[in-house]
């Protein structure tokens, strides 16, 4: 069973599953829910019927960096495409031009475009706590956009929300999550995640794949016959193998891997899918290598959420982005009280605070909140 916790999201950091509890991630995905219209670029209807143009969006006028020390085609993308439908500014940070390769440290760097006014730091980072590290260093929100091979909470957070739309829930279910898991930031944040939404999770690979999870601070059950544990599946999650961690690990020059052995036994095929529950969705976080750990048959098939996990992305990073922010706005006013909070009259009354631009508005206007209306329905006359 999920764990009862309170509804309700008071983070202004989004930097990994492991802390999370149910009720907060059951909170994002039902904000992400509401998002989905917008996930694949609809425009609400008055302005495609010529209508006025639409109010800014809830993160108009707000600055978020995308931090990227990392390739990355989906997660970027996505993170970038939902600050702007939300009416964000988002900067493009290139890791690659940038002054890190002239030694600048990762914290002097987002400290110095932090200088600059930011509301969130989006950062992938190839150090496990980057993102972590960012987020004492600054003022504004932090969302972990992948840090080495320890979490990616967007990332299951698209794939919750993509299996409680084809599946209707995460409560009960069985997720087999295959491949490569040793290296696997994705396996990671969903194996926290789904636990405490009450689905039972099963990593699944070779021996070689399933060694080095003692980071892991959750129960983690295993299985290295993919074949047996298929029956009990409503969905498959097929991982890349990420060759380009391989080199990092011991045994020096890699991990051992014979491909062909690799894809006899762990290669999702037409066939092997079939051994699922009737039902069963597939799932991959991307990039794909077709015809190594999915074939084009299964990617491409009746079964396959891939795309649909993927404009889910879109929804829960305007989820997550407008959530923290939200938090991060508490901070701001509870930090910088308005100069005239709290302060007493001599005859014991609050201090009426100044008006606010708006308000001074309204008075050159000669309009009160109140007399608004009557003001607007006299000039439209
Ligand atoms: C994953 C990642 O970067 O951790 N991809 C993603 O973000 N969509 C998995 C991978 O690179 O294989």
């Amino acid at each position: 069973m999920a764990k009862k916790t309170p509804a309700g999201w008071t983070r202004k950091h989004l930097l990994g599953l492991e802390d999370l509890e149910a009720g907060e991630i059951r909170h994002l995905l039902d904000a992400a829910e509401k998002f989905l219209p917008y996930a694949k670029g609809a425009r609400p209807a008055r302005a495609l019927a010529g209508k006025p143009p639409v109010p800014p969006g809830p993160l108009a006028n707000r600055t978020v960096l995308n931090l990227f020390c990392e390739d990355s085609t989906r997660t970027r993308t996505s993170f970038t495409l939902a600050a702007e439908r939300l009416g964000a500014r988002v900067v493009e940070f290139q890791a690659a031009t940038s002054s890190l390769k002239k030694n600048e440290s990762l914290l002097d760097t987002a400290r110095n475009i932090e200088a600059m006014g930011l509301d969130a730091i989006v950062i992938r980072h190839s150090d496990r706590g980057a993102p972590h590290a960012v987020a004492e260093a600054v003022q504004c929100s932090v969302l972990n956009a992948g840090d080495d091979a320890h979490e990616h909470p967007t990332q299951a957070l698209l794939d919750f929300l993509a299996i409680r739309h084809k599946l209707g829930r995460l409560e009960g279910l069985t997720v087999a999550i295959v491949g490569d898991i040793r290296h696997s930031r994705v396996a990671r944040s969903n194996l926290y995640g789904l636990a405490k939404m009450g689905s039972r999770v099963i990593f699944v690979g070779p021996p070689p794949f399933l060694e080095g999870l003692g980071d892991i601070a959750a129960p983690v059950e295993t299985s290295t016959d993919l074949d047996a544990i298929l029956p009990d599946c409503d969905a498959v999650m097929m991982l890349r193998v990420q060759f380009e961690r391989h080199e990092r690990n011991v045994p020096p020059g890699g991990v051992a891997l014979d491909l062909e052995d690799y894809k006899r036994a762990y290669q999702l095929t037409a066939k092997r899918l079939a051994r699922a529950k009737r039902g069963a969705i597939v799932l991959h976080p991307g990039p794909i290598n077709r015809g190594l750990e999915i074939t084009d048959q299964v990617a491409d098939g009746p079964q396959s959420a891939i795309l649909h996990q993927v404009t889910c992305g879109v929804a829960v990073r305007m989820a997550a982005l407008s959530l923290c922010i939200g938090a991060l706005d508490r901070e701001r006013k509870i930090a910088r009280p308005h100069p005239a909070q709290g302060l007493i009259q001599s005859d014991g009354a609050p201090l009426t605070p100044p008006l606010s631009h708006k308000g001074r508005g309204r008075q050159k206007r000669g309009l009160s909140r109140e007399g608004r209306g009557r003001g607007k329905s006299s000039a439209g006359a």
